[in-house]
């Protein structure tokens, strides 16, 4: 198959080494890609937002499909585009894509389809915003409805923080129009994990569970980041959970989704919220009275949750993307080994914060086996590969145990290095908790 990638991070890597890995032989492109997707693919020198652009490489060249990474395109409606094209694509159309795009719209879908999630209300109005605290208790979460770059969230522990969230986003402005509207939500107590769903329009797929590490400090502590570490599975989600979480979470959003004539193909992510009654210290339950809800939905792969799960499938990838995008996805197509994986994402001195860009990268290495360095944001020089991100790498090791996948990205960044460079050490230390 002739696929083009659309993207130029890690998940967008891991997206197209995947496909390298299949037994066809494809012919893989990469739009805007980064250094190491030149490894395993044709970079094309399209950014991933440049809709028009990517629309006329489509029409020239003819892919067999289309695999979008970001969510900004997919919100810009580059999968509609391609549609009318002809061209099978793999993303939901614009519509679709207000699952991540408007925390709004996503709370009116989950409501309409009965699936559990922090009860919420909509602001426009500051001042009834902030009269609404106190009907939540404390912590509350202040959201903007819009994209902000994943800095829209705001866990509050006291009133002035809340009110102070509110006050930067409806009266400063501070996320632009994302912001014109706020959220106040309920806190959710528990341990978070991402379930990433594999859906053709009617039906879906789920990939195996990861969890995240959001917070840039070991000891999940310092500011939030886009990721700093994932593994594959999350202990959290037992086996138990599946059913639950593809039945009353996946499904219904789906087919809430179709009823109002859209028909949602692609990944949907499901953030989710997992507190288990009794056994665990972490705080109330919902007052859904779920044990499992969600956080937010998101309209693509999870970055760096893609590094960590797509190593640990199977079978044909691109049968399995093509499928869902073709409308005729089936529990076959996707195939999961027995594989543990960690993820570690290396960084620039500074990150999340502002960082210098340009420096060397030493110790990259050759492919292994059972590790793997995926490129976040790299760029080729004349002299070799130089940092162009906050997130730099993105390095994963696969085993038969947690233990062996963790010890094998740390064995594999110990070779590598570029000044400033920084990564948590403490990747899957919940699980490990868990013993
Ligand atoms: P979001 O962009 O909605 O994923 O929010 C970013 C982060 O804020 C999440 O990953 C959670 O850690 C936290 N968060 C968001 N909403 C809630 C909630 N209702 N309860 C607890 N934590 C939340
Ligand atoms: N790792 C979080 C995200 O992709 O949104």
């Amino acid at each position: 198959m002739k696929i083009l990638v659309v993207g130029s991070g890690g998940r967008e890597h891991a997206i197209a080494w995947r496909l390298a890995q299949d037994a066809e032989r494809h012919d893989i492109f990469c739009a805007p890609g980064n250094a190491g997707t030149a490894a395993v693919a044709t970079n094309v020198a399209i950014g991933a937002e440049d809709v028009q652009g990517i629309a006329k490489w489509a029409r020239e060249n003819s892919p067999d499909l289309v695999v979008v990474g970001p969510e900004a395109p997919l919100v810009k409606g580059l999968v509609d585009e391609l549609l009318s094209l002809g061209i099978p694509t793999f993303g939901p159309v614009a519509a679709g894509a207000r699952m991540e795009g408007s925390k709004r719209f996503a709370k009116e879908i989950m409501d309409a389809a009965g699936v559990p999630t922090g009860r919420a209300e909509t602001f426009t109005d500051a001042a009834k915003a902030k009269s609404a605290l106190p009907a939540f208790g404390l912590p509350v979460v202040v959201k903007a409805d819009g994209l902000a770059a994943g800095k829209g969230v705001v866990v509050a522990e006291t009133v002035e923080q809340a009110e102070a969230a509110i006050d930067d986003m409806l009266v400063g402005n501070k996320f632009g129009a994302a912001g014109a509207e706020v959220l106040v939500e309920e806190f959710l107590h528990g341990e978070e994990c991402s379930i990433l769903a594999m859906v053709d329009g009617r039906d879906a797929v789920l990939l195996p569970s990861s969890q995240d590490h959001k917070r840039v400090f070991d000891g999940d502590r310092g500011p939030n980041t886009g990721g700093m570490g994932a593994y594959s599975p999350a202990p959290v989600i037992t086996a138990d959970k599946l059913p639950m979480i593809k039945e009353k979470i996946i499904m219904p959003v789906v087919r809430e989704l179709a009823k109002r004539g859209i028909t949602y193909r692609g990944i949907l992510y499901a953030g989710l919220m997992v507190n288990d009654e009794g056994s665990n210290p972490h705080g109330p339950l919902a007052k859904s009275g779920s044990t499992v809800n969600v956080v937010e939905f998101n309209a693509r792969f999870g970055d760096p949750e893609t590094e960590a799960v797509l190593p640990r499938l199977g079978g044909s990838f691109a049968t399995a993307l093509l499928h869902a995008a073709t409308g005729c996805l089936a529990d076959s197509d996707i195939v999961v080994k027995d594989d543990v994986a960690a993820t570690v994402i290396v960084a620039s001195g500074g990150y999340p914060g502002s960082y210098e860009k340009g420096r060397r990268i030493e110790g990259l290495g050759a492919d292994a086996s059972d590790s793997i360095v995926f490129h976040c944001g790299t760029k080729a020089d004349a002299g070799g590969i130089v940092t162009s991100g906050g997130r730099v790498l993105s390095v994963t090791g696969t085993g038969a145990t947690l233990r062996e996948a963790v010890d094998r990205a740390y064995a594999r960044i110990g070779g590598i290095s570029f000044d400033g460079m920084f990564y948590r050490r403490d990747i899957a230390h919940r699980a490990f908790e868990r013993g």
